[in-house]
């Protein structure tokens, strides 16, 4: 039997800046944002937003098309929780009108939380066939601005519907993981932007790869020719070009060209260049852009896939795409969404930027932007109240 992804859906705020602007404003060679990282715009939430609504509205369209009957498993990675305690996925829970007979938890590690929580699903729906899990990855990326992370934030969030004999992607058995206790990136608690050790961070997702490849390859006795496309963690599409070279080093194969590395990863970069870096989502807002933009029917095929959280945790796994199954894909929605996106200029992305949450626990209505289905309306006496639209 297999298990694995049978619907998959992405959600972006609407608004976005565009890194020209932004390396307008910083005095920097706009190709050093464009060429150098390959990123063109960062997706910016408004103020009612917040990874709850971005969640919501990613699993909305699954759970209209009837993915939530049989649903008891409801896992949210993030690592920008709203709350110490309450999971964000009961929030979501509310939004969706889940049964009361799923479960409803947050998990956490950096960039890697989905992935986590795809590994657990896809063992949880292996000993109960009949069921299936919803799995959200949603966050919001946030540095100091002028920081060398600034032109790389970006923000967004995926839902996947795990189930037996997935319609899109069923995941192979064979993973392999390193961890290690390292300070690359980190987010106290008591900042709102993220601290990075940005070249050094690099360095650690090359080495992380290499080490879970190895793991990956002893386990699966795949080599590098399995697969016809690979998507990696996205903190800037660059990075991907970066790792696919290391990877053929460390098979020991010659450099690809950049034909080669176009063919391998071109289809799967186009949405992360457009939103910037959705930390947990990153590699699945990957994987949904392939899939949805790929002129070849890739049913059938072998695709490579690495997940990397700082910290770290990292993964080298990989799925087979099942036949038809653009059938189960929602390419129109999402073309749609990024179509109807607005263009901030640099000043209201700085406004935006400096808003802050108010802590008084007084009564506060957020001002209505636009949203996806659902928005994060207001705070009361220390409680967020969110809006189905
Ligand atoms: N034209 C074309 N290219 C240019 C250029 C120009 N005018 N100027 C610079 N470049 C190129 C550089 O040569 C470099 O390319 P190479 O890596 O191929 O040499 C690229 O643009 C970036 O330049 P720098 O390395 O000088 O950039 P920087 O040091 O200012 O910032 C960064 C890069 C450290 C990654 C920074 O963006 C950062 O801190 N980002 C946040 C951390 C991050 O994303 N880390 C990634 C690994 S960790 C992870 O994956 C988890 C996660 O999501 C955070």
């Amino acid at each position: 039997m297999n298990v694995g992804i049978d619907r998959l859906s992405f959600y972006a705020p609407s608004y976005f800046l565009d890194l020209h602007k932004l390396a307008a404003a910083r005095g920097v060679d706009k190709d050093k944002y464009v060429l150098g990282l390959g990123q063109e715009r960062m997706a910016v939430p408004p103020p009612d937003e917040d990874v709850v609504t971005m969640a919501a509205s990613a699993a909305l369209p699954i759970v209209e098309a009837g993915g939530a009957g049989d649903l008891d498993l409801l896992i949210f990675a993030t690592e920008t929780g709203v709350d110490q305690s309450k999971a964000a996925a009961l929030f979501v829970h509310g939004l969706l009108e889940l049964p009361s007979s799923c479960r409803a938890i947050e998990m956490k590690e950096a960039c890697y939380g989905a992935t986590a929580a795809l590994q657990l699903a896809c063992a949880w729906v292996a000993a109960h066939p009949e069921r299936s899990a919803l799995i959200l990855g949603a966050d919001i990326a946030r540095y100091d601005l002028r920081s060398p992370g600034e032109p790389t934030q970006g923000a967004g969030a995926i839902a996947m519907r795990i189930a037996a004999n997935p319609r899109i992607l069923a995941i192979d058995p064979e993973h392999g993981v390193h961890a290690e206790d390292v300070m690359d990136f980190w987010r106290p608690n008591y900042r709102e932007e993220a601290l990075v050790d940005g070249q050094y961070s690099t360095r650690v997702y090359l080495a992380s790869l290499v080490s879970a490849w190895e793991r990956y390859r002893a386990a699966s006795g795949r080599g590098l020719d399995a697969f016809r496309r690979q998507c990696f963690h996205l903190p800037f599409t660059r990075m991907a070009e970066k790792a696919q070279m290391r990877l053929h080093r460390a098979a020991g194969l010659p450099a690809p060209t950049p034909e080669d590395l176009q063919r391998i990863l071109g289809d799967s970069l186009g949405y992360n260049r457009n939103t910037g870096n959705t930390y947990a989502a990153s590699l699945y807002e990957g994987l949904v852009s392939l899939l949805d933009t790929c002129p070849e029917d890739l049913g059938g095929a072998r695709v490579g896939l690495y997940s990397y959280g700082s910290g770290c945790m990292a993964e080298f796994f990989s799925g087979v795409v099942q036949p038809g199954y653009r059938e189960a894909l929602f390419a129109a929605r999402h073309r749609a969404m990024f179509d109807a996106r607005i263009e901030l200029d640099y000043q209201q992305y700085e406004d935006i930027f400096h808003l802050a949450l108010p802590k008084d626990g007084g009564e506060h209505a957020f001002a209505q932007y636009r949203t996806g289905s659902f928005r994060f309306a207001g705070l009361s006496q220390h409680k967020r109240i969110y809006e189905a639209l």
